[in-house]
């Protein structure tokens, strides 16, 4: 809902529990006027009505007040808008006026030849605002350093915290919290990708626990180098900035006549706590972000770990045999199927089929697959070429490279400029092609190497390639699902490289990390559920001990309750497995479907977090229930506690699946449920249904 008032100067934005205000005061200064609890239009014209504090003049009264701060005039903090036209450096607007069309609120401003357009929208139903920004120049060249997409300002606090998502290759979004202090915090990637390092996300709250109190985040719809600056001002006031790339160094030229539009950046104000805003990211995101996700996603297997590069069609049919009688939906065929791609020096970049390994293409083995009724995947890896491949060999200057400088190999492999179109278009007929020559349902989308050498001799302003590889990606990616409907996509980078909003709303689920030990995995998956719904969070069983990170020995038990959490794949070598475990899996891959539309479309509760002792995860779908507990070490021989349950009915009465008892709700909500679980990494899964 957005209510304007008389004068066209101030605008609210209302969801179903909180209110977004700016005004535009009489000298064009866009002020940020409220976010948090729902107000009304009338609220907001009072609050339009304060006085700027009258500061000294080392202070600025617009500092910490300012919607959308540009560069230049009175003004000391992180700008979110920094252009230099011929001569002159930052912005002085003024307001043009306003459009609201379509959900979707424009603040629109002008300084010179350079329209400013402020986009606000809060999709339906949710607390969810999304911004952005367009610049459309009409004037002289105008150099575009930096272009945030938002800059988010928080109410006057005592002291607030800063929650984060950090961690690296096979380590991703593990949570951290800690009290801001004054200055700067600033995180983001220079890696050309989201990166392992940083989720493009931050939550601030002042006191908020699991279930209560007021929490304020924001997310970057983004997939290349991204940053967002978290400043504690002077005063008691919080602002966060953020957009593509990570510097101030520019981001590209506006010619005449040329536009940008910045990613979304998406904030969301919840009162229930670290849980609720959780449960609202989730219920956004698959209502609004991810395609098609009401459709439940299908238990997988991929060959990765059981075979690495060493991969045969013998081999593979083997394989799929085995993951078929399991129940499996979808085998996936990850590295190693096309190119002289027997290892990770030669391949990348020719897409075909490897003759010796595949004789007659991929066709036999997808008709293989589907005729043991289950859908057929292929890992690809587009973005990138070997140096010992026919396309580098043929086009040495389609990587980004600078003249005269090293071309940095990771793992081998450098990075194509998809900021050039006959890279985009060679890419898209290899795709097309690959996709229209076998029956291929699914697609695994891999990113494995940084940028390190981003150059683009033939550019006039060679810094935009990184930009504009990101459109690059998503333009080949829309086009590739524009012409194959069927197809779903995962978004993988070396594990969890790339997961932010951007390419969540054009894959169907991400590889959350390489890391698939079942108890590291705890960890990874809580942190990813603070801002990501299951729905698309991919997670393996593979083998014991786990060969890839730890050798740690886990019971196959342990590994299902972990992977299904998300959704679940299975990547251990089944022809190595016993007839016994490939009995048990079985069973626990028909248990997972029971539980399935739960878990990937319910709501979320993390009961207790992954810290050493007992920990679990609930998620409620209408009269269903589903707890998935899991014990890491169980300490001097002490009972497991109860998990008290969430979101149930007190007045109603659950029946449990697993062994008959019939619960009360009001007991479960606060004494709990207590799961029998003993020893080390024990797990168990219960369902509960309401009577
Ligand atoms: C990195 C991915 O995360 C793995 O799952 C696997 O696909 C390898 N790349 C293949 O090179």
């Amino acid at each position: 809902m957005l209510e304007i008032s008389e004068d066209g100067r101030t605008w609210v934005l209302s969801g179903p529990a909180s209110s977004y205000a700016v005004h535009v005061t009489g000298r064009d200064e866009l002020l940020h006027l409220h976010w948090g609890p729902r107000i009304g239009l009338a609220d907001a014209e009072a609050l339009a009505l304060r006085p700027l504090p009258d500061y000294w003049p080392f202070e600025s009264p617009l500092d910490g007040r300012e919607e959308y701060p540009v560069e230049g005039g009175p003004r000391f903090v992180r700008p979110a808008l920094s252009v230099r036209t011929a001569g002159r450096r930052g912005t002085e607007w003024v307001f043009e006026g306003h459009d609201a069309a379509d959900g979707e609120l424009r603040l629109r401003f002008r300084d010179g030849g350079l329209a400013v357009t402020l986009h606000y929208r809060m999709p339906s139903s949710t607390d969810v605002v999304e911004r952005w920004v367009t610049l459309d120049n009409r004037g002289p060249a105008v150099e575009l350093l930096r272009a945030d997409s938002a800059t988010w300002t928080l109410p006057d606090r005592d002291a607030w915290r800063l929650s984060q998502l950090h961690g690296r290759w096979g380590a991703e979004s593990r949570l951290t919290r800690s009290g801001l202090t004054h200055g700067e915090k600033v995180i983001g990637s220079r890696r050309g990708h989201t990166s392992h390092q940083h989720l493009p996300w931050v939550a601030l709250d002042t006191d908020a626990t699991e279930e209560r109190g007021e929490v304020y985040g924001c997310a970057l719809g983004w997939s290349g180098s991204w940053r967002i600056a978290v400043a504690q001002l002077p005063d008691a006031r919080v602002q966060i900035t953020g957009g593509a790339g990570h510097d101030d160094s520019g981001l590209l030229t506006l010619g005449t006549g040329e536009s940008y539009t910045t990613p979304v950046f998406a904030g969301l104000w919840s009162d229930g706590g670290f849980g609720g805003a959780s449960r609202a990211w989730h219920a956004y995101q698959r209502a609004h972000v991810i395609p098609d996700a009401g459709r439940d996603r299908p238990v997988l297997f991929n060959s990765w770990e059981a075979t690495e590069f060493d991969i045969s069609e013998e081999q593979q049919r083997a394989l799929a045999e085995r993951a078929a009688a399991m129940g499996v939906e979808l085998f996936v065929v990850d590295d190693g199927w096309f190119g002289a791609r027997t290892s990770d020096r030669a391949g990348l970049g020719d897409w075909t089929p490897n003759p010796d390994r595949f004789p007659g293409g991929l066709k036999p083995l997808a008709d293989h697959v589907h005729g043991l009724g289950m859908q057929f995947g292929i890992w690809v890896e587009p973005e990138m070429v070997n140096p010992d491949s026919d396309l580098y060999r043929a086009h040495p200057d389609w990587v980004q490279y600078q003249p005269g400088r090293k071309r940095t190999e990771f793992r081998n492999q450098l990075v194509l400029n998809l900021a050039r179109e006959d890279v985009r278009e060679y890419l898209w007929e290899q795709l097309d092609g690959l996709l229209a020559g076998a029956p291929v349902d699914y697609v695994k989308w891999d990113f494995n190497r940084c940028f390190t050498d981003a150059g683009w001799p033939e550019d006039p302003y060679p810094q935009r390639l990184w930009v504009d590889h990101v459109h690059g990606l998503y333009a080949l990616l829309d086009r590739l699902r524009a012409a194959h409907p069927g197809v779903a996509f995962e978004s993988c980078s070396g594990g969890g490289g790339r997961i932010d909003l951007g390419v969540l709303s054009r894959t169907d689920q991400v590889w959350t990390s390489d890391n698939t030990d079942p108890l590291d995995r705890l960890a990874i998956q809580h942190g990813f559920s603070q801002i990501h719904p299951a729905r698309v969070m991919a997670a393996w069983v593979t083998d014991s001990p786990n060969a890839m990170l730890n050798q740690r020995a886990s019971s196959l038990r342990f590994r299902f309750v972990s992977a299904m959490a998300g959704v679940l794949g299975v990547g251990g070598d089944l022809t190595r497995w016993t007839r016994e475990e490939l009995a048990e899996a079985r069973e626990w891959v028909a248990l997972y479907k029971e539980i399935r539309p739960v878990v990937q479309r319910g709501d979320q509760y993390r009961l207790r977090p992954p810290e050493g002792g007992l920990s679990a995860v609930q998620y409620v779908l209408g009269d269903e229930t589903v707890v998935l507990a899991w014990l890491q070490a169980q300490r001097y021989g002490e009972p497991v506690p109860a998990l008290r349950l969430r979101g149930l009915d007190p007045t109603a009465s659950y029946e449990c699946l697993e062994t008959g008892e019939i619960h009360r709700g009001a007991v479960l909500l606060h004494h709990g449920l207590r799961v029998a679980l003993r020893g080390d990494l024990d797990a168990k899964v219960v369902r509960l249904k309401r009577k």
